[in-house]
């Protein structure tokens, strides 16, 4: 299996470059979370969803399990799936495994050894599936990745709360460019990630294991290993908590100590304390998704949710012809 690639090694190393520089010249520092993907964050991601502080993961499946089907019968036959951020793909046979023989699934992720080895997995498991994998940052979303499909439904599958690490701003603008790029009979089969109380929250990015630090700290490592920075990784903690006027949880690396970090002849200050801010997930209501994704254009049809109130799977349309459904 081959997978397409939006951007040569070169051209991803010169941008990783390009953020962490200006990242770390801003006041407050901070550096964009796409960053923690490399083959090993992607591994560490994967093991942070499978601690029992991290819920996100274990719910969603669950609601996938109960209603995948109905979920497949709003998307319809012969539909086109684009999962953007699809990583290790765990929850999508929960969906796959519903549509009709000749739909077509096109995984988007940032991490190509990754998608390559979920997306061969997958197509085992699925052998009549036509699969396209496309190895960019899905927020570039390509045209051309819809285009080739026009005349089919083309929905876009957005699960594991991914959409919190967005701002809303920058929510409302990812979302509207997936209206753009489906067309008027698209659909987006969304997971998100509802607020609840600070002490769940503050555990599911603090896991006992310690994966979800190390997963920060890969950072560090990253740069280190391919930038050639020059820092000492000791020397900063993972820190994350539950930012409740904001609603998200924020995640960023502790300098310990007055220190600097240098990066292809520049020398960046810390302060003991300072922070590199390295992600927001943000989480929201029902009713804040709901507001947000109008914005964007998308009509909510459907929403799934655990029993306790945790996670909500929503499927929206670009026509509000159909009615409101909320199933638990
Ligand atoms: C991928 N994303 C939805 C995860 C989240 O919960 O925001 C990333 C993550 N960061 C720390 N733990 C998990």
């Amino acid at each position: 299996m081959r997978c397409e690639s939006q951007t040569s090694q070169a051209e991803h190393e010169h941008d990783f470059l390009a953020s962490v520089r200006e990242g770390l010249r801003r006041q407050p520092k901070s550096i964009p979370p796409k960053y923690f993907y490399d083959t090993h964050g992607s591994h560490l991601f994967d093991l942070i969803c499978t601690t029992p502080e991290y819920y996100p993961t274990r719910i969603e499946i669950g609601i996938l399990e109960r209603h995948g089907a109905e979920m497949a019968e709003m998307i319809g036959a012969s539909c086109v799936l684009i999962e953007l951020g699809s990583g290790s793909a765990i929850k999508t046979p929960l969906l796959l495994r519903h549509l009709s023989d000749d739909a077509v699934y096109v995984p988007i992720d940032i991490c190509e050894p990754h998608l390559l080895h979920s997306t061969q997995r997958l197509q085992a498991m699925f052998p009549a599936l036509t699969m396209q994998p496309l190895c960019t940052d899905y927020h570039r979303l390509p045209a051309h990745a819809f285009k080739r499909h026009a005349g089919r439904r083309q929905v876009v599958f957005f699960p594991g709360s991914t959409i919190g690490n967005c701002t809303p701003e920058g929510a409302i603008r990812l979302l509207q460019h997936a209206a753009e790029q489906v067309g008027p009979n698209g659909g987006l089969l969304i997971g998100v990630d509802c607020k609840k109380s600070p002490a769940v929250l503050n555990a599911a990015y603090n896991d006992a294991a310690g994966y979800t630090a190390a997963f920060n700290l890969n950072l560090l490592a990253r740069m280190q290993r391919e930038l050639g920075a020059q820092l000492d990784a000791e020397q900063f903690a993972h820190h994350a908590y539950y930012n409740e006027e904001l609603g998200r949880i924020e995640m960023h690396l502790v300098s310990r100590c007055r220190q600097e970090i240098r990066l292809d002849r520049e020398s960046f200050a810390f302060e003991a304390g300072e922070t590199i801010h390295t992600e927001n997930s943000y989480k929201y209501t029902a009713q804040e998704f709901q507001h947000l994704a109008r914005s964007a254009g998308w009509h909510l049809q459907s929403t799934w949710r655990d029993g306790a109130g945790m996670f909500d799977v929503h499927y929206l349309s670009l026509s509000a012809t159909e009615p409101l459904k909320l199933a638990r």
